[in-house]
């Protein structure tokens, strides 16, 4: 018997609507190393949460930003190898990476022009811009990081308010290739009803390219049950074409 044909007679299956959300490209897992996962414990804890919602590979991507200051490359690397160390120890079978999520701060430039990014796959680079404001920089980065190869992945652009009132602004940085990741908690409404709102609009237009938890603590698993149970998620996954799976091997 073939996998489908085994997950299409078991409709219950997690897998069966998570189908292209096999691997999460954002999360804060590792712990000790940024506003996530505050022990090894809460880490394992995160990780068995997601693979038992049909996730295979972690890609962890703590923050790098002008807010975390000790948090450089070699760092985060070291903090990688121990927390896969870790895992393996603990015998949790899951396949992790590790990247980051840069801000788009004053501080970014310097990384770019060292060369010192953090990516995955084939120099995907996960960045987020701050809430409130869009830095001047950003659309002359955007074009320097393209032009040096980078595929740019923005962060969670339904949480971004002064994008709310302006929905050109999505698609004028889908015509620039920027690649979308929506979170999975903005399926509901714990950030905010525009954030929902903006998430349901990104749906409806098929503009999004990736899943990521963003998952910080274990405090926040009911939510993640909300939104892997809601309607929006089953239609982001069927309508969307999420490209999560790229990244499985
Ligand atoms: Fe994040």
């Amino acid at each position: 018997m073939g996998l489908f044909s085994f997950i299409n007679k078991n409709k219950s299956l997690p897998q069966q609507i998570k189908s292209n959300y096999t691997v999460d490209i954002h999360s804060h897992v590792i712990p000790h190393i940024d506003d996530g996962a505050i022990s090894t414990e809460e880490s394992n804890q995160m990780i068995g949460f997601m693979m038992q919602n049909g996730i295979r590979k972690i890609i962890a991507t703590p923050h790098i930003s002008l807010d975390f200051p000790k948090n450089t490359s070699e760092r985060i690397t070291s903090h990688f190898e121990r927390f896969k160390a870790k895992l393996l120890k603990a015998a949790i079978d899951i396949g992790v990476d590790v990247a980051a999520e840069y801000m788009i701060d004053d501080g970014f430039r310097t990384l770019f022009e060292k060369g010192d990014l953090l990516t995955f796959g084939n120099k995907f680079l996960l960045v987020e811009l701050s809430g409130f404001s869009q830095h001047p920089d950003f659309s002359a980065l955007l074009f320097e990081l393209q032009s040096s190869g980078y595929h740019i992945v923005l962060a969670h652009p339904e949480r971004y308010t002064f994008f709310h009132d302006d929905l050109p602004a999505y698609k004028a940085l889908k015509d620039r290739e920027v690649f979308f990741q929506m979170n999975l908690l903005s399926l509901t409404d714990i950030y905010s009803s525009e954030v929902n709102k903006a998430a349901k609009w990104l749906i409806e237009n098929q503009m999004v390219d990736f899943i990521g938890s963003d998952m910080h603590h274990q405090s926040q698993f009911a939510f993640y049950k909300k939104a892997f149970a809601g309607k929006l998620f089953e239609k982001l996954t069927r309508t969307n074409a999420i490209k999560n799976n790229d990244f499985l091997d």
